[in-house]
């Protein structure tokens, strides 16, 4: 694993978004896996801006979605497949269909994460994957007790990670109880790993992630188990590491 420390996220932003850059200059149909949240949004907009300015032609490239709210009807402004449409496809002037995601809409949740795990082994698998991390050293929805070996599976959203999210709705009680996450498993198949933590509220499950024991406890520390995984961090997220 290698850790980046950068003075801040704007600075996270471009080295990120310069990574994706070069994948996709390498291999334009580049499937690139996607979070939702704050931390990624200086990637985001440091990659339309390089599409904008002619730097990088993203119209092959496909995106995929980490994870998804079960139960927010087709449409909702903050179910993630809107979010994604929003923060990255539109602004990459790419449409719907360069665009995967779990169906958090489904009657049968449970055919809709094996579809979704089996869609992406079908689209080539994932070449870079980026992740955040939640205050508990949570990836995608994997939260503390994941199995590390677990598929994209219906998970119950900690209390913690509820009120994290609050901010997005117009109250604690509209956030879903569930979301259709991709598993640990899962994301370790992505060819390179890239995780973006800012802020000092990231910093203990930084440093539990990058410097502790691989544990269920502390989703995030699967990372170590990757052949090619990237933790870039800024200096207040970096602030506890030994
Ligand atoms: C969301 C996701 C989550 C977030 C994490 C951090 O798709 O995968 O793991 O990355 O909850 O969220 P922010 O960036 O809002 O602090």
């Amino acid at each position: 694993m290698e850790v980046v420390i950068v003075p801040d996220a704007k600075a996270g932003g471009e080295l990120i978004a310069e990574a994706i850059a070069a994948l996709v200059r390498r291999k334009p149909e580049a499937l690139l896996g996607v979070a939702t949240g704050s931390t990624p949004l200086p990637v985001y907009e440091a990659l339309a801006a390089k599409v904008r300015g002619g730097d990088v032609d993203v119209a092959r490239t496909r995106i995929c979605q980490l994870d998804e709210y079960v139960g927010l009807p087709a449409g909702h402004p903050e179910s993630y497949r809107s979010v994604v449409l929003r923060e990255v496809v539109e602004p990459l002037g790419l449409g719907e269909d360069a665009f995967m995601g779990p169906d958090g809409t489904a009657e049968d949740v449970q055919a809709a994460c094996e579809a979704y795990d089996r869609a992406l082994g079908e689209a080539g698998g994932v070449d870079l994957q980026l992740l955040g991390i939640g205050t508990d050293g949570h990836i995608g929805f994997n939260e503390p007790c994941s199995s590390l070996a677990s598929r994209t599976r219906i998970k119950t959203l900690t209390q913690q990670t509820r009120e994290d999210n609050a901010r997005f709705f117009d109250s604690l009680d509209e956030v879903p109880h569930h979301v259709i996450t991709q598993g640990i498993g899962t994301i370790l198949e992505a060819r390179h790993l890239v995780l973006l933590a800012t802020g000092e509220g990231k910093a203990d499950a930084v440093a539990q992630s990058v410097e502790g024991p691989v544990s269920a406890l502390v989703p995030a520390s699967a990372l170590q188990l990757h052949p090619h995984a990237t933790v870039v961090v800024d200096e207040a997220a970096a602030s506890k590491l030994k």
